[in-house]
């Protein structure tokens, strides 16, 4: 932490304080931003779920600073799941492993099952540093939105979520936009060979790769309490229009190369599927702040990370 600039390092030491005195602290990750509290501290993972106001069977994702904090959190760690966290850790995948006792119901959802990460932004890999260094064992984080809505990728945005919520003892560390800008792939880990829960940047191209085995993708009817695998989640208020065609005062998401449609707002123009992933959170966000009805999204092809922005954005048109 040497290279650190003073005010950075002594926001860092106040994170890891807020939460080890059982406090809110929300983060930059590279995926999204994420609402941090201790993650063996029950009436701090509380008062997460009250300000998001998420039910409470819902499992939270546990952040780790390294590999070496793993065996704190699971047992029976698969050969598999090893080689996944070598490649991909720090980064945007979340391993879900059978639970450690350290792992409480309060945290899992009273699965025997835990979701775990390692991020590989600096801000959140300082925090969980200096938080494990006065003892933590590491940060349950689920993105810090209002449950449904859609994951904030700036600091602005969590502002804005739940800034009226949080407590002078809370704190929300800026770390910028956010890298990734869709939420980490989730790879349950408890069975023979990876099942991908819920799409992202680590593509199952990837992970086939990584692990020689064939992944599973989770059915569209499976019952697992994967709060992304809700049909209707990552949704804007403005009504959301998959591959249809815009009308004048409607929002439009779309490739560079797709014209904007006469009369239409034009709310984003990724030239390529990252950046289609970084900038789709907030375009939704503008639409809801010019109080657009509707956003017309023409979906980006392809597999990989493309699939992985058509599964967020399936959601957040469902139901319209
Ligand atoms: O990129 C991300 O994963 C972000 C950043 C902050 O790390 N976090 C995030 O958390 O997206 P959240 O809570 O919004 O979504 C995590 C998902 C939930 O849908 C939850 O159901 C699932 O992970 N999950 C957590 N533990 C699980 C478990 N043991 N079994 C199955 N699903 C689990
Ligand atoms: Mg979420």
């Amino acid at each position: 932490m040497e290279n650190m600039p003073e005010m950075e390092e002594l926001l860092i030491h106040r994170g890891a304080q807020a939460l080890k005195a059982g406090n809110l602290v929300a983060f930059p990750t590279e995926t999204v931003y994420g609402l941090g509290a201790d993650a063996t501290n029950s009436g701090a993972i509380k008062k997460i779920y009250a300000i998001k106001n998420r039910p409470e069977n819902h499992p939270l994702i546990v952040h780790i600073s390294s590999l070496k904090q793993l065996q704190n959190w699971a047992i029976e760690i698969p050969e598999y799941a090893k080689k996944l966290a070598i490649d991909f850790w720090p980064g945007p995948l979340t391993l879900i492993l059978i639970r450690s006792s350290l792992a409480k119901d309060f945290v899992t959802g009273s699965q025997i099952s835990v979701g775990l990460r390692v991020p590989s932004h600096k801000i959140a890999q300082s925090l969980l540093k200096k938080f494990e260094k006065i003892g933590g064992y590491g940060v349950a984080a689920p993105s810090a939105n209002k449950f449904g809505a859609v994951s904030p990728t700036s600091a602005g945005a969590v502002a804005q979520e739940l800034g009226d919520l949080f407590t002078s003892s809370d704190l929300l560390l800026d770390g910028g936009n956010c890298d990734v800008g869709i939420e980490s792939t989730i790879v349950d880990c408890t069975g023979n060979f990876p099942k991908v829960l819920r799409p992202g940047f680590i593509t199952t191209a990837m992970i086939e790769q990584s692990t020689k085995l064939n992944v599973a993708i989770r059915g569209l009817e499976s019952s697992e309490r994967v709060s992304g695998s809700f049909k209707s989640h990552y949704s804007p208020s403005a009504k959301v229009v998959l591959n249809g065609s815009a009308q004048i005062g409607d929002g439009f998401i779309a490739l560079a190369f797709q014209p904007t449609p006469t009369g239409a707002i034009r709310l984003a123009t990724p030239n390529n599927v990252e950046d289609f992933a970084r900038e789709i959170y907030s375009a939704f966000r503008s639409a809801d702040q010019l109080r657009l009805r509707k956003i017309v999204v023409l979906e980006p092809a392809g597999e990989g990370l493309a699939a992985a922005i058509r599964d967020r954005l399936k959601k957040a048109a469902h139901g319209n």
